[in-house]
């Protein structure tokens, strides 16, 4: 199969497509290709597995829904626990540098700005939409991040936060142990 025929099968015509089918069809497209599917799948349970496959760690009953936008060029740098719900259009930055622009000679711009760190969200966390995560960042296990929040810092657990730059709004009674 060509690639392009492959991504048709794959986007359009996936039912009756097993994990491993998918995983399969995948090893032939460049990752590109294959995150961009993460972003774009209808199903939301097969959107994971093209996150999975491009050094994403993804937990088990994690909902990731449509546009998720990661930048860690591919580095492992980006880890979702389990059950944790993303919603739309959420973009995640672990890797951030201003490519070909100019500012890549700035002093600062290249040793404060220029980064690649992790972001970790921990377990059973709630991501609004159009939430954007910024490098470095850990969201501690049960907290909510308001829709259009930008996190500019770590979120501790059972914690509600949204706005720009995120501010504490609530906070949670503990969530109980895992099940
Ligand atoms: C953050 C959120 C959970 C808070 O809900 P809540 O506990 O009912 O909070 P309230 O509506 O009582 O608001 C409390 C304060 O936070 C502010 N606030 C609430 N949501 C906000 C948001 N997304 N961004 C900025 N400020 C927000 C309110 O204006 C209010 O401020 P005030 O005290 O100065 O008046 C909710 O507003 C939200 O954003 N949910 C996410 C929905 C979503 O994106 N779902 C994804 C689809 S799956």
């Amino acid at each position: 199969m060509q690639p392009h025929e492959i991504v048709q099968r794959i986007m359009f015509d996936y039912d009756g497509l097993s994990r491993e089918q998918i995983i399969e069809l995948c090893g032939a497209l460049p990752r590109k290709m294959v995150r961009w599917m993460g972003a774009h799948h209808p199903d939301n349970h097969t959107r994971k597995i093209f996150f999975e496959l491009t050094n994403v760690e993804v937990g088990e009953g994690v909902v990731i829904n449509p546009n998720l936008i990661v930048s860690d060029g591919y580095m492992s740098l980006f880890k979702i626990g389990k059950r944790a719900a993303l919603g739309p259009n959420v973009t995640i930055i672990c890797e951030s540098a201003p490519n070909n622009s100019l500012l890549q000679r700035d002093e600062y711009v290249v040793r404060i700005l220029t980064c690649a760190k992790p972001v970790i969200i921990g377990e059973d966390v709630w991501v609004g939409a159009n939430v954007v995560i910024l490098p470095g960042v850990t969201i501690g296990r049960g907290a909510i991040i308001g829709a259009g929040t930008v996190v500019n810092q770590d979120v501790p657990p059972n914690t509600v936060v949204a706005g720009v730059p995120a501010r504490f709004i609530h906070k949670l009674d503990p969530l109980p142990e895992e099940l």
